[in-house]
């Protein structure tokens, strides 16, 4: 995540805030529109801009902002954020989902992958959560499923995350998903002018394939 900067970008137009609103659509080609996955706690789905207030709400806190980029500061920012998730995921560069509870209509975090090479074999992974989520098991509800789309849906081989020594939690959910610590990129990550270690986290495809079968019933 913290490789994952939060884009500004121009402003929304009305046709791409038309546009946005019809993009919800379940579709095999997710570079036209990403599908919606449904776990047992939440649904993951392309980010509408009407997400912009709750992602404000739920993102820009001390607690969850303190180890990632720093996210957009207004309702504003985010639209643009939200914009060009949606221009980038058309251009095939990737992919974020909002996160959205089994009861609710509004989003209270994303998942977000992007390519580090052409043509996605390896990737890189981000999340953030509003803090009243954490603990609940909606990360790794959601996460099992943004994990299957890298590597079903994508055809990624090689999913990367990094994650500020210091960020507990962050390097805790990355060690509970089954992702394995390759080493620390020391002083790799600026944030509030100082220079943070990160660990460097992966998970594999076919590691992925084979925990699956352990979880049960989540093989393809
Ligand atoms: C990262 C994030 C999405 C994880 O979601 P979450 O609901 O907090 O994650 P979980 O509670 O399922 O898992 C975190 C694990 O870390 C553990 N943990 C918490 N603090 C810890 C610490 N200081 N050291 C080690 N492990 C810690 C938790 O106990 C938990 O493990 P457990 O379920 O086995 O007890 C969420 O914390 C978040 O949005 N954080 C802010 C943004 C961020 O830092 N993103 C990650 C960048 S890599």
């Amino acid at each position: 995540m913290e490789k994952m900067p939060f884009r500004d970008a121009q402003p929304v137009t009305k046709l791409q805030a038309v546009m946005a609103t019809r993009s919800n659509t379940t579709t095999s080609d997710w570079k036209q529109a990403l599908p919606t996955l449904t776990g047992s706690m939440v649904t993951l789905r392309e980010l509408r801009l009407s997400d912009a207030p709750a992602l404000l709400t739920m993102l820009s806190t001390e607690e969850v902002a303190r180890f990632i980029s720093p996210p957009p500061t207004t309702v504003e920012g985010f639209e643009r954020f939200i914009a060009w998730t949606h221009r980038e995921r058309a251009a095939g560069n990737y992919a974020c989902f909002a996160v959205v509870p089994h009861g609710m209509d509004t989003a209270i975090g994303i998942f977000q992958v992007r390519q580090l090479e052409p043509g996605f074999g390896t990737a890189e992974w981000g999340f953030a959560i509003g803090s009243a989520f954490w603990g609940t098991g909606m990360f790794m509800d959601g996460a099992r499923m943004v994990i299957d789309f890298a590597f079903d849906t994508v055809k990624t081989h090689r999913l990367e995350a990094r994650a500020a020594v210091l960020n507990g939690r962050g390097n805790g959910a990355l060690r509970k998903i089954g992702a394995v610590q390759e080493g620390i990129l020391r002083k790799s990550f600026l944030r509030n002018g100082e220079y943070l270690d990160q660990a460097l986290w992966t998970i594999l495809d076919e590691d992925w394939r084979a925990q699956r079968t352990v979880w049960g019933g989540r093989v393809h």
